[in-house]
């Protein structure tokens, strides 16, 4: 690959290169890719309406880079690799031949279901082969997915269905996670009833359960997939035609559908898995992430995949049926590239050291972090006991919204510094910019981290509210794209992100709106009004605190009890809370806005340092609430 980073001056090289000259830097390296025509001009950009495009006018297709790029030299090597959530269910394997041929079929399954270019498909499915064949499908015909975390309730997935009124939805008829049975099916059949776009179900028979079923609108996945074709043409795409729709919480309203694009995410996201990961030919690549994130898009199918490489899907959990399972399946499938959470490693690493003496991690080269600021003690224990010292730790930072990571150590390459992103990657021009939206020069200082420069896998827009897109990313700071995290540089340059500067939280690495956690909490009937903060947590990374104020008395077990069922109901297990504490009021400005900033601190059990508070409309609120605190 073109501008491949092997040691610190390439680096230093490309870097400056990207900088000086993007547009030839990266037409360098879209030139690997397969494109039926090419670019008229590389990028056109301004971040005020925002409007960016690369490689405008240039037409590819991502399941044409995907697949048949490598069928000449590649058709017999594995490219995906399947492991069950039961250890004792054979693995399954598929060929870049396999998938190519799945894929064209499925996408003729599509086809004769009428799904054309632009049309929107929810994808709500386990982690299984199919689940990857349906996305590849979506993007050869020009359809765009959205891919739905299969921990959403009905309630998540009718809002994401109606949002993009989407007219297809693929699920499953259900899957195990752990020792819990996700029926998906019945999940599915609750949303649907209330989407009217939607006009066929198509279900995958997973987990060979008894599902309900509507003749009219469901059809089985087998069924359609025996006579089809096993020849589809590509769809040529422009370059800026929508690819998918992937919906993130932000600090206000209903989850956003950050929409990408064709060409730039192709390049960025293929480029970026290739140097981050140092992959080489023949490597076996395994991101723990679920294909529902962000992760699971860019380094779990699309990089990989990009790069020809073997990816692994795992359906389980870390802990299921023990702590060793991440281990064994190293050991299994000789796993050489590891992506996963820092909540994952916590969640082990309390388990102690003893397991590693019969599991053997010697295929492993490069371990990488994502989804979360990593602490020092997790790095140490990561790089010690899973890498026994010789593999280096890439910690990737980077949102849904950025496609791809943007700032990561180069493994082998970067001098390490544990908890530290370290420096951005080619073609990344990160700022630190104080309150008044100055850039914040210099070393050793912290601030609210934008990127001044468009990088090509950069969302575009808010699917269908595009003021809404400016409003958040673009308005904040003017003429900068505001991530919503602070982040330090310290005296060697070195970039370390603190964590979300927004309401925010950040829960096991899943991101989680306050905004929306709290319009939840205050459908309950005795609720008044609640706020929703982040605090700590040892293992989750940020634990959620709600502070409650309710009508008259209440039993506060049944509150919490409540509650909890609604937001189970409504988000989803994930987002339950894991403190509640009922309070009189909350404290307020007299302008009426929630200093959350107190919150913060009281939910954090820092209550001797609570900073100004005579701005407060009542401060003796605060009193009250902190000697209530859980
Ligand atoms: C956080 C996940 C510290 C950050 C790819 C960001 C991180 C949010 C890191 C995006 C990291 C992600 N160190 N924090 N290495 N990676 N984050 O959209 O707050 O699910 O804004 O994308 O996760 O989460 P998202």
């Amino acid at each position: 690959m073109q501008r491949f980073i092997k040691t610190f001056k390439d680096y230093e090289q490309f870097y400056k290169e990207s900088i000086e000259n993007p547009e030839s830097f990266w037409e360098s390296i879209a030139k690997e890719f397969y494109w039926r025509e090419n670019w008229e001009k590389v990028l056109e950009w301004e971040f005020h309406t925002p409007n960016v495009q690369w490689f405008v006018n240039g037409k590819c297709n991502l399941s044409e880079n995907c697949l048949d790029r490598h069928l000449e030299n590649k058709a017999n090597q594995i490219a995906l690799i399947w492991e069950s959530n039961d250890p004792k269910v054979a693995s399954k394997i598929m060929t870049y031949q396999e998938l190519y041929v799945q894929v064209c079929k499925f996408s003729n399954v599509l086809k004769s279901l009428g799904i054309k270019k632009g049309d929107r498909i929810c994808i709500y499915m386990p982690m299984s082969l199919e689940v990857v064949i349906a996305m590849l499908a979506c993007t050869r015909i020009g359809a765009i997915h959205s891919v739905v975390f299969a921990g959403f309730s009905a309630a998540s997935l009718a809002d994401r269905i109606n949002d993009a009124e989407c007219s297809l939805l693929i699920t499953a008829d259900g899957f195990h996670r752990g020792e819990k049975y996700i029926s998906l099916k019945s999940i599915a059949d609750d949303a649907s009833y209330i989407c009217p776009s939607i006009q066929k179900t198509i279900v995958l028979k997973h987990s060979n359960t008894e599902i309900s079923w509507k003749s009219s609108k469901d059809l089985w996945w087998h069924e359609l997939m025996q006579n089809v074709s096993e020849n589809c043409q590509p769809e040529p795409m422009d370059s800026e035609d929508p690819l998918f729709i992937l919906y993130t919480s932000g600090s206000t309203g209903k989850p956003k559908g950050v929409l990408h694009t064709t060409g730039g995410y192709m390049v960025y996201v293929g480029y970026t898995f290739k140097n981050v990961f140092q992959y080489e030919e023949g490597d076996i690549f395994w991101c723990t992430a679920d294909v529902g994130w962000i992760t699971g898009h860019s380094y779990l199918v699309y990089g990989p995949l990009l790069n020809g490489a073997t990816t692994v899907l795992f359906e389980g959990i870390p802990t299921y049926p023990d702590h060793g399972r991440f281990w064994d399946v190293i050991d299994k499938h000789k796993v050489n590239i590891l992506y996963t959470a820092p909540t994952a490693i916590r969640a082990l690493e309390q388990f102690g050291n003893e397991i590693f003496k019969t599991k053997d991690l010697s295929s492993l080269k490069v371990l990488g972090t994502v989804g979360e600021p990593i602490n020092e003690d997790a790095w140490q224990w990561y790089y010690e006991n899973v890498g026994k010292k010789r593999c280096p730790i890439t910690d990737t930072w980077w949102q849904t919204e950025t496609g791809g990571i943007l700032i990561a150590p180069i493994p082998g390459v970067t001098p390490l510094k544990p908890a530290f992103a370290t420096l951005p990657l080619p073609g990344i021009q990160p700022v630190l910019l104080d309150e008044k939206g100055n850039e914040i020069h210099g070393n050793d200082v912290e601030g609210n981290l934008c990127i001044k420069f468009p990088w090509p896998s950069m969302a575009r827009t808010v699917y269908r509210n595009h003021e809404r897109f400016k409003q958040t990313y673009f308005s904040t700071y003017p003429n900068y794209y505001f991530t919503g995290d602070g982040a330090k540089r310290d005296k060697e340059g070195y970039y370390r992100i603190i964590g979300r500067v927004d309401d925010v939280i950040n829960v096991s690495g899943h991101r989680i709106g306050t905004g929306e956690l709290e319009d939840v909490i205050n459908m309950h009937s005795a609720v008044v009004e609640s706020a929703v903060v982040g605090y700590p947590h040892d293992i989750k990374g940020q634990g959620i605190y709600a502070f409650v104020v309710c009508v008259g008395p209440v039993d506060e077990e049944a509150l919490v009890r409540e509650i909890q069922t609604l937001i189970i109901e409504k988000i989803g297990v994930f987002s339950k809370l894991d403190k509640l504490q009922v309070v009189k009021g909350l404290p307020k400005t007299r302008s009426g806005k929630i200093m959350r900033r107190i919150l913060r601190k009281i939910a954090e059990g820092d209550t001797t340092n609570l900073g100004d508070t005579s701005t407060l409309l009542d401060p003796s609120i605060v009193d009250l609430i902190k000697t209530e605190a859980k």
